[in-house]
Formats: structure tokens, C-alpha cells, sequence
């Protein structure tokens, strides 16, 4: 996708160019390795486009943009601890190149450095900016805790796991958008239609994320196949083939929630997900997100053209690899 590329070369730039101190080198180290190793850059390019689609142009939410990668970054460093993760962006996770304890500190850091770079935008701005990034913030945090909870639960619904990656990934896109119209000064209205746009991008991005946690490319995706499975997470695919499990299909299933062998876990589970069809059933439900996103953006009240690189963006999301 063109504007991926374009933007992200000007983000690494101004990413490598975030200061962090030398000393202490436990703290700081692991933020320069983990803010270094990459990534999609998704959240902060949707900032930019976000003002780019009200006629603002992108220096002007530089900063924004970045604090969304920033703190997407922090939870990443969090998440990797919670869910037990050895690789992330194809390289060692925090936790594992050093310890615990510093992942979690070197990730406060990081949500703080979050603020100051939020911070930087025109005062004029900052209650507002504030107001949606506070309340996507705690919103994350309850996503997160609603999917550790679900790993030892056998009860989830497809309404609860909704919810929870709605809150653990989609309101983070629908804020990085939403900051970038803030600025711009975009109406109300306008604004709430593309966060809605977002939210739906984000559940069908969370979705396409469940899928390749299993069927991934290793060498391509850069995190350890199969670790959803490994921590019985309540992903879609697993609750899509307990609802089209024949029982048979089912008791296997549960069987296997308990297989102490991991890689044998990770590759029966993914055979039997085949078989039942569950991964089709994700993409009907992942189609169903795009479908409504692209709905809230028809409703936002600028000229088309301006919107194409929110809907290229959105394609890549649908057919991306990693
Ligand atoms: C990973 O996000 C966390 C999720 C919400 C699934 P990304 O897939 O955007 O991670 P990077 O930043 O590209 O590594
Ligand atoms: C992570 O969801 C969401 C957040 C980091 C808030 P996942 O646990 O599925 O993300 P990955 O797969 O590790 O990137
Ligand atoms: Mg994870
Ligand atoms: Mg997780
Ligand atoms: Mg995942």
C-alpha cells in the first residue's frame, strides 16, 4: 500500500529521532532496540490520514501520531509479558531478551513518553485530545484484562469476544483517526463517523490478526505461530469451530485444551480448525466489519477523492500478511 510506504519512511525517521537517556542503559536499551525493530506503523499513518481527509496536512499531527505509536508500542511490550510471547516484529520480545521486570518498567516509560509527545500539539487542542486518548487508554487496559480472563473461560460468546477486541485493538485506530480530526477541527458528527469507521477496522484488523496467529507464514509474520492456541485464547477461530463442531469435532477440541505436547497442540488444533471451517467463518465475519467501516466513512462529509487512502488503508489491513 502506497501510503504506508511513503508515511513510514518519514515515521522511522522521526521515530529513530525520539530521545531516550543513556543511563539508566536497563531502561532505556530495551526502548531503543523495541521502538527500532519496526512494524506496520499503522496507528500513527491513520492519524495522518485522519487530518489529511479534513484538508490538514500531516506535520501538523506529528506529534499525535506518534504518541499513538508510542503508547501502541508500550502495550505491546505489556502484552508480550501477559501472553508469555518469545518473538515480536521477528526479534527477541523484551521480556525475554532481558526480564520481566525491566519489560514492565521500560513499558511505563514508554506510556509516559506517550503524554509528552501529545503534549507538543497546539494547546488549543489538548483537552479534547486528551479526553479521547485517557479514555482509549483505560479502554485498552479493560480489553486486556476481559482476553487474559477468557483464556480460562469455556463460556465465551461471540457478543463478549466482539467486545473485548473491540476494546483491546479497535478503539486504539478509532482514537489515532479521531486525533488526527480533533486537530484538523473536523464536526462532531464527522468525527464520530470515523471513529466508528475505525472501531469496525479495528475488529476486522483483530480478526485478520486471530487468523494469522495460527495460519501465518512463520517467516513472514515475525511472531510465534500458534501462540493463541498455546494459551487456549478465546479467538475467534476457537469459538467460530466449538459453534460448527460436529460432537466429535468437540470433544477433540476440548481434548486438546490440555495437550501438554506444544507443537503437536498448535498443529492438531489447526487441522481440525480446517476441517470444521472455522477459518472461512472468521473471513465472513472479518468481510462483515469491513463492510460496516466502509459505511461510516460513506457518511463523513467530505469530497471522495479525499478518501481513497483511507480505503486503500483498509484493504491492506483485509489482505496483509503479518
Ligand atoms: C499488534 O498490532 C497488536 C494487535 C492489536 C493485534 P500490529 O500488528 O499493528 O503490530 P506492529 O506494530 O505492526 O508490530
Ligand atoms: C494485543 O492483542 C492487543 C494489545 C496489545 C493491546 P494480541 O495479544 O492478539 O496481539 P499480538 O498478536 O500479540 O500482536
Ligand atoms: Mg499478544
Ligand atoms: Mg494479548
Ligand atoms: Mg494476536
Amino acid at each position: 500500500m502506497q501510503d504506508l510506504a511513503v508515511y513510514s519512511i518519514l515515521l522511522e525517521k522521526e521515530i529513530a529521532q525520539i530521545d531516550f537517556p543513556k543511563t539508566p542503559s536497563n531502561l532505556y536499551d530495551p526502548l531503543r532496540y523495541f521502538m527500532q525493530l519496526g512494524g506496520k506503523r499503522m496507528r500513527p499513518v491513520l492519524t495522518f490520514l485522519g487530518a489529511e481527509l479534513f484538508g490538514l496536512k500531516k506535520e501538523e499531527v506529528l506529534n499525535a501520531a506518534l504518541s499513538v505509536e508510542v503508547f501502541h508500542n508500550f502495550t505491546l511490550i505489556h502484552d508480550d509479558i501477559m501472553d508469555e510471547a518469545p518473538l515480536r516484529r521477528a526479534k527477541e520480545t523484551v521480556h525475554t531478551k532481558w526480564n520481566h521486570n525491566i519489560a514492565i518498567l521500560s513499558g511505563d516509560v514508554l506510556f509516559v513518553k506517550a503524554y509528552q509527545l501529545l503534549a507538543k500539539q497546539d494547546p488549543k487542542h489538548l483537552a479534547e485530545l486528551l479526553h479521547v486518548f485517557n479514555r482509549t487508554a483505560q479502554e485498552v487496559c479493560e480489553g486486556q484484562q476481559m482476553d487474559m480472563d477468557f483464556e480460562s473461560r469455556s463460556d465465551v460468546s461471540i457478543d463478549e469476544y466482539v467486545e473485548m477486541i473491540r476494546l483491546k485493538t479497535s478503539v486504539l485506530l478509532g482514537c489515532a483517526l479521531e486525533l488526527g480530526a480533533i486537530v484538523a477541527e473536523a464536526s462532531t458528527e464527522d468525527r464520530q463517523h470515523l471513529y466508528d469507521f475505525g472501531q469496525h477496522l479495528g475488529i476486522a484488523f483483530q480478526i485478520q490478526d486471530d487468523i494469522l496467529d495460527l495460519y501465518a507464514d512463520p517467516e513472514k509474520f515475525g511472531k510465534q505461530v500458534g501462540g493463541d492456541v498455546i494459551s487456549n485464547k478465546k479467538t475467534l477461530l476457537n469459538l467460530k469451530a466449538k459453534e460448527l463442531a460436529n460432537p466429535v469435532q468437540r470433544e477433540l477440541l476440548s481434548q486438546l485444551e490440555t495437550e501438554q505436547d506444544l507443537i503437536l497442540k498448535v498443529s492438531k488444533t489447526r487441522d481440525l480448525f480446517s476441517d470444521i471451517g472455522a477459518r472461512e467463518a472468521c473471513e465472513v465475519e472479518m468481510q462483515k466489519h469491513y463492510d460496516f467501516a466502509m459505511n461510516s466513512l460513506k457518511q463523513i462529509n467530505v469530497a471522495d477523492q479525499n478518501k481513497l487512502s483511507l480505503i486503500a488503508l483498509a484493504d491492506f489491513v483485509m489482505q496483509r500478511d503479518n
